[in-house]
């Protein structure tokens, strides 16, 4: 079958990237991928393989070195769009390190641009947060809530790199835009062959529940029971990755087909549905059979109480949805922890 076109996914080998490059491979797209591996591993591709049949292209590349930038677009003339996944993530470490975060997540996106405008690759689609909302004053939150005081450096490059992306289109530069704000990607692929790895303690609760209930972790702790929610417990939209996988070749497929209506758009990615840290772990016991061992601690600075997504405006425009139930979510997550340290 034909290619539909090559798309660059930066930070393609890593949790959300790699689920994206088995979904762009699924309906038929090339692939090239550039990462510099800060946090994430290259049997990876061997993986991606595994489930589509095809290894995509790989180049070790750090995007803040725009001289390999550069060369890397000058070789690989056929891309014609842009999945922009390659950042830093961790909110703590941002705080402790904004510099780190700044330099990295900031001038990535700036040589990027630079090197789409220089090429002539018009189509960008970028990774984004709901941490752009903070705690919205209304929910669920649509795409029209006023962007809030970031809640850490790494939620301010999310802000920026929007600004950047923004300005740049605005002023007139032969590019189109769609900022895709995920809620919290949880989950791993049905094949169990690749999900989320975090290098270290992790700091997202779904990790830290699978390698509690494997045993990596003796207890798993939960800031927090004195929110304003039923259960006292901080409300998140945990979607499931494929899901959010999928939404990125929608956007591909809007900016591709020219179905955009402005040169920028924002498009929030949820599932709708609002779930408790209390109500995760017990959808986690129930879908595994496992019983967590957990205690409740005091509140994680910086935590919003709860938010969660309208997602009517992706579900009419790009023509998707979420589809996964979130035991099944957690059950994929489990699927994978286990899998996982079966080989390692
Ligand atoms: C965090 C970031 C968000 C970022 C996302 C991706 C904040 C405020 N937000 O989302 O900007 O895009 O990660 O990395 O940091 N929890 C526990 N125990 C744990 C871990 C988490 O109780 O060990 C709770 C948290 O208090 C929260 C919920 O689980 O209520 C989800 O936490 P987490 O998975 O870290 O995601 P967010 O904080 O929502």
């Amino acid at each position: 079958m034909n290619s539909k076109g090559k798309i660059l996914v930066t930070g393609g080998t890593g949790y959300i990237g790699s689920h994206t490059v088995v979904e762009l491979l699924n309906e038929n797209y090339e692939v090239a991928i550039v990462d510099n591996l800060s946090n994430s591993d290259e049997g990876v591709l061997d993986k991606i393989r595994e489930i589509t049949g095809v290894k995509p292209e790989f180049c070790q590349l750090d995007l803040c070195d725009k001289d390999d930038l550069q060369e890397f677009f000058a070789k690989n003339r056929d891309i014609d769009s842009v999945i922009h996944f390659a950042a830093y993530k961790a909110v703590g470490e941002s705080t402790k390190k904004p510099l780190k975060y700044y330099r990295n997540n900031l001038v990535s996106t700036i040589n990027l641009l630079e090197c789409m405008i220089d090429h002539k690759v018009t189509n960008i689609v970028f990774s984004s947060s709901c941490t752009v909302y903070g705690q919205p004053d209304q929910l669920p939150v649509d795409e029209t809530a006023p962007v809030k005081e970031p809640l850490s450096p790494y939620g301010n490059t999310k802000q920026t790199n929007e600004r950047v992306i923004q300005y740049t289109i605005e002023a007139g530069n032969p590019i189109k835009g769609i900022s895709l704000r995920y809620f919290n990607p949880i989950g791993a692929h049905p094949s169990a062959k690749i999900g989320e790895i975090p290098r270290g303690v992790p700091n997202n609760l779904v990790p830290y529940i699978t390698q509690t209930a494997i045993g990596i972790r003796d207890e798993l702790k939960v800031f927090g029971n004195d929110y304003n929610t039923p259960d006292g417990t901080p409300i998140r939209d945990y979607i499931n990755v494929v899901d959010l996988a999928k939404a990125h070749v929608a956007a591909i497929a809007r900016l591709i087909d020219n179905k955009n209506k402005t040169a920028y758009e924002y498009f929030n990615l949820g599932t709708g549905r609002g779930n408790t840290v209390l109500e995760v772990i017990h959808a986690f016991e129930r879908a595994t059979g496992k019983k967590l061992n957990y205690k409740i601690v005091g509140r994680r600075p910086g935590d919003v109480e709860q938010v969660y997504a309208d997602t009517s405006y992706a579900n009419k425009e790009l023509g998707w949805k979420a589809e996964k139930t979130l035991e099944e979510t957690l059950r994929s997550a489990w699927e994978f922890e286990k899998a996982y340290r079966d080989k390692n």
